[in-house]
């Protein structure tokens, strides 16, 4: 399969996710066996105008294992010529003359599409703002493929910050092309799924519930995915926050709610939405999901590249 920009989750196919995944589990092995050097002629650009540990480092880590190199900036706000006011599609033509790919994570919505639309050179978007965080959504879905086997029939509780997190957003994108689905999004009445996710999941017969209760939804679904309360994206809305956050925790009462063959996800970090407690459970798969990102994104670069 062949790759250009990586915008958003809906350009994804099914014969697409299919030849990914197969690529990720073949990249486990290359892994293993210590890297390749098949694409050390190729630059990475890592372009993050927000924070990020995962991301930026699964990708980086990615290009290394690779073969190729990278030019990086972890703060392109303060860090790069923005600081002077550069626009972001100056910044990207520039990046263009010096680097093969191009992967940006930036706080506005629609940024990457933005800088794809004046770009020659792949974009990938690391999270555009409360938009969309394809790759996370494609290791998430090859996380679960791992985990459970199927991904047609799951049932999967969104809990959280699902109003603000782009992380839901392209998971539910995702969900959307396999069979027999059904989401539980729970969520404080502040921060419910967007509506334009609730008509694209009517769009496609995806079947889905929303509600407040945590405790009644978890012993119905095969995947927990727990995400953070973003303090960030609440802006001087600081009384809202206080409301939302602490409202649902995955602690040693819910596992044992839970079913014994579920799992729980997080994008992450996390702060106290999960205990720590529930780390030493073997249904915690947070851990083993921030792995696999490596895996996705050595996979994805590979078919940019290819
Ligand atoms: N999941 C995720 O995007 O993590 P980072 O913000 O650390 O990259």
């Amino acid at each position: 399969m062949k790759l250009h920009h990586v915008i958003e989750a809906q350009q994804f196919n099914l014969p697409m996710l299919h030849d990914l995944f197969d690529s990720a589990a073949e990249m486990e092995r290359v892994v293993a066996a210590g890297g390749t050097q098949e694409f050390q002629k190729r630059i990475m650009a890592a372009l993050f105008y927000e924070p990020s540990t995962r991301t930026r480092f699964s990708f980086e880590t990615a290009m290394h294992r690779l073969g190729g190199r990278v030019i990086s900036t972890e703060n392109a706000a303060e860090f790069s010529s923005v600081a002077k006011g550069e626009t972001l599609e100056d910044t990207v033509q520039i990046l263009n003359g010096y680097a093969d790919v191009i992967v940006i994570r930036h706080h506005e919505v629609g940024a990457a599409k933005r800088a794809a639309a004046v770009s020659q050179a792949p974009v990938i978007n690391a999270g555009d703002g409360a938009g969309q965080h394809p790759t996370q959504a494609l290791l998430d879905l090859y996380t679960i493929r791992k985990e459970i086997s199927s991904i047609d029939g799951l049932k999967i509780a969104m809990v959280g910050d699902l109003a603000q997190g782009r992380t839901v957003r392209s998971l539910a994108y995702l969900l959307s092309k396999y069979q027999d689905i059904k989401i539980y999004f729970v969520a404080p009445a502040l921060l419910k799924m967007k509506e334009d996710i609730l008509e694209h999941l009517r769009e496609h017969h995806v079947a889905y519930q929303e509600d407040t209760d945590l405790d009644s939804v978890l012993p119905l679904v095969d995947v927990v995915y727990q995400t953070r309360i973003q303090k960030e994206r609440f802006g001087d809305r600081i009384a809202d926050y206080e409301k939302c956050r602490g409202v649902y925790v995955i602690n040693r009462h819910a596992l044992e709610t839970m079913k014994p063959k579920s799992i729980v996800m997080h994008p992450l970090p996390r702060l106290d939405e999960i205990s720590m407690e529930v780390d030493r459970d073997p249904r915690a798969a947070y851990f083993r999901q921030a792995q696999n990102g490596l895996y996705v994104r050595m996979a994805l670069l590979s078919m940019v590249f290819s």
